[in-house]
């Protein structure tokens, strides 16, 4: 996997899949690679690292109007200029880029070998391009389709055929692809950021899909070979969006965006008069949630600890039992499904492959799942039975900042209006929506401390090891505290319960491995103040972020960061800001791939 390109029209395609590579750099990748269409015959470059190393060997201009482009993250195979994509068959007349597992790929490799074909890369998407060879006679798009009748595993797929230079094949199935539909141009990618700027219209294939582009046309065919019509919809995509600005990172930038990704989470959704909020797509009526006894809540990463903050919102709020699952787990674990529990799903990029065959385990299963999805026709927005759509614009940064706090603002919307369906009286209802509203001003007012945490950083950025400790709501902001440090800096981090401190990692407390302290002014107070304690018996450093001006703490903290109050259960959105600026300015100190740090990837498409 990781990103899909391709184009066919009266452009130079070097240019343009260049273009959309460098787009598509956010998700993250390890090599790069273009093949080009000029005068019936296939030209392939690919190069692994960064993007200016495949842009210092494709040719500067180029007639060819046609190509395909990949960025690769490695899942089979080493990353070696071979392994990456395009890849070719012998002739060098096919081309094809591919994201996606092929599950069966040693037998069909076995079989193809058997047949005289010969094998250069150790990848499981060579297998297609062989296998695409073997059927082809006088029709591209059949020899495609028997191909991809012969594989199990998933895949996007772009391919290109020098006898057929009009064309430009894609096909999908459980990795996304996108057809940009333009004027006399067509274009293929494996989310609509490749194409963004050049088309404004876009077509989305469902599993099982075929398209047959031509410059001027797309035909569009079913797992059943059926032509079928799709719906051209526009691209939502605002280009400033993929554009640092002032920044120089969009990690930064996106952390700065956070006050208006959260206005934009709440416009129109909060009913101030009845201390409650509506959130229109759930595609269900309130009476159904009666019938709710409890909620299971699927994600990975960051978007499984928002999880956990909105587990916790809606067990205190609406005393529903609720509880999150590792989605890559949850698939495998033939998970109990019954009509009184609700799943949500938890994505940014609603492409996440653990997340989406756990949904659909559990949708075979008979079990009904709302998803909580950024990106706006993503395959879980089209899964699930309806949703909340978390509207944190495009977030470019692989790790995620801002739809992580506009996750958590929309579960709290969900949480609210089950609450107040059960015990909430209505008085807390509009003392909340009333803190709610004033969000993004306490999040505006809490990104003031970047100067601070950036000193913080520069002093603690050689630390052997950082702990996060935290207690309650706060606790899932002590694991995606350690998460950012260590996606983004490299430096061990781990995240604990400040309970559990005692019961193992207070054995790693020493002068070169600080602890952060996350306290808000609610219910583990005292408890905090405790583990801060314990911490500094053992020589332990004690870096402390909290709601709170008790002078207990300012005397115990080497290191003393005071953000807004604000009501407890809305800690979360404020607690992250400093967690999020320092996982930042530590990467910064020690000269770190911001936005793409090295083996991560935005949109993981695979299992
Ligand atoms: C990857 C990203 C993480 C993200 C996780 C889930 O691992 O690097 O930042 O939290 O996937 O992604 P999703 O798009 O499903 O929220």
């Amino acid at each position: 996997m990781c990103g899909i390109v391709g184009y066919i029209g009266p452009r130079q395609a070097v240019t343009v899949l260049m273009q959309g590579l460098k787009q598509l750099e956010y998700r993250g990748y390890d090599s790069s690679g273009v093949s080009i269409l000029n005068s019936g015959s296939i030209k392939t470059f690919k190069k692994i690292g960064k993007l200016h190393n495949l842009e210092s060997i494709v040719p500067e201009s180029s007639k060819a109007k046609s190509g395909i482009g990949h960025t690769r993250w490695a899942t089979h195979g080493k990353v070696t200029d071979v392994n990456a994509h395009p890849h070719t068959n012998k002739s060098g007349k096919i081309s094809l880029v591919h994201n996606g597992i092929i599950d069966n790929y040693v037998i069909l490799k076995e079989e193809l070998e058997a047949k005289g074909y010969e094998f250069i890369s150790e990848t499981d998407s060579e297998v297609l391009v062989h296998l695409i060879d073997s059927y082809l006679k006088d029709d591209p798009k059949e020899a495609v389709r028997k191909a991809l009748k012969r594989v199990d595993g998933t895949y996007g797929i772009a391919v290109l055929f020098s006898d057929y230079p009009d064309q430009l094949i894609g096909a999908r199935n459980g990795s996304p692809l996108i057809v940009g539909v333009g004027e006399g141009e067509m274009f293929l990618g494996s989310d609509a950021t490749a194409f963004v700027g050049m088309s404004k219209q876009a077509i989305y294939l469902d599993d099982g899909d075929m398209v047959v582009l031509t410059s001027k046309s797309y035909k569009t065919y079913n797992r059943h070979n059926a032509e079928v019509e799709k719906e051209l919809e526009d691209v939502k995509i605002d280009s400033t969006e993929t554009k640092k600005g002032e920044f120089p990172h969009f990690f930064l930038k996106e952390i700065h965006e956070q006050p208006e990704a959260i206005r934009r989470a709440i416009v129109g959704r909060l009913l101030p008069e009845f201390g409650t909020a509506k959130l229109g797509g759930l595609n269900l009526e309130k009476r159904d949630f009666f019938d709710i006894k409890r909620i299971h809540i699927i994600a990975m990463g960051s978007a499984y600890y928002a999880g956990m903050v909105a587990a916790n919102t809606i067990e205190t709020l609406a005393r529903i039992p609720a509880q999150v699952f590792d989605a890559s787990e949850l698939r495998y674990s033939n998970p109990i499904v019954d009509k009184e529990t609700l799943f949500l799903a938890v994505s940014q990029s609603g492409e996440t492959a653990d997340t989406i065959l756990a949904v659909k385990e559990i949708q075979n299963k008979g079990g009904i799942v709302l998803g909580v999805v950024n990106s706006v026709g993503s395959t879980l927005a089209r899964l699930t039975h309806g949703g909340m759509y978390i509207h944190a614009g495009q977030e470019v940064s692989v790790a995620s900042t801002k739809a992580f706090s506009n996750q958590i603002t929309v579960m709290t919307l969900f949480a609210l209006v089950l609450g107040r369906m059960k015990d909430v009286p209505l008085s807390r209802g509009k003392e909340l929506i009333e803190q709610i509203s004033t969000l993004p001003e306490k999040v505006e007012e809490t990104l003031k401390c970047a100067s601070q945490i950036e000193e913080i950083a520069n002093k603690y950025k050689n630390s052997q090891s950082l702990l996060f400790l935290a207690r309650g709501i706060n606790y899932p902001i002590a694991l995606e505290g350690a998460l950012k440090v260590k996606e983004v800096s490299y430096l061990h981090a781990e995240g604990f319960s400040a309970g559990g401190l005692k019961h193992g990692p207070l054995a790693l407390v020493c002068p070169e491995t600080p602890s952060v302290f996350i306290i808000t002014e609610g219910e583990y107070f005292e408890k905090m103040i405790g583990n801060i304690q314990e911490v500094k018996a053992r020589n332990g450093k004690a870096i402390i972020v909290t709601t709170s001006n008790d002078k207990r703490l300012i005397d115990l903290a080497d290191e003393y960061v005071k953000i807004p109050e604000i009501d407890e259960i809305l800690s979360p959105l404020l607690t992250i800001i400093p967690m999020q600026f320092f996982s930042y300015y530590i990467s910064l100190a020690l000269g770190r791939d911001i936005d793409q740090p090295r083996n991560l990837a935005k949109s993981v498409t695979t299992e």
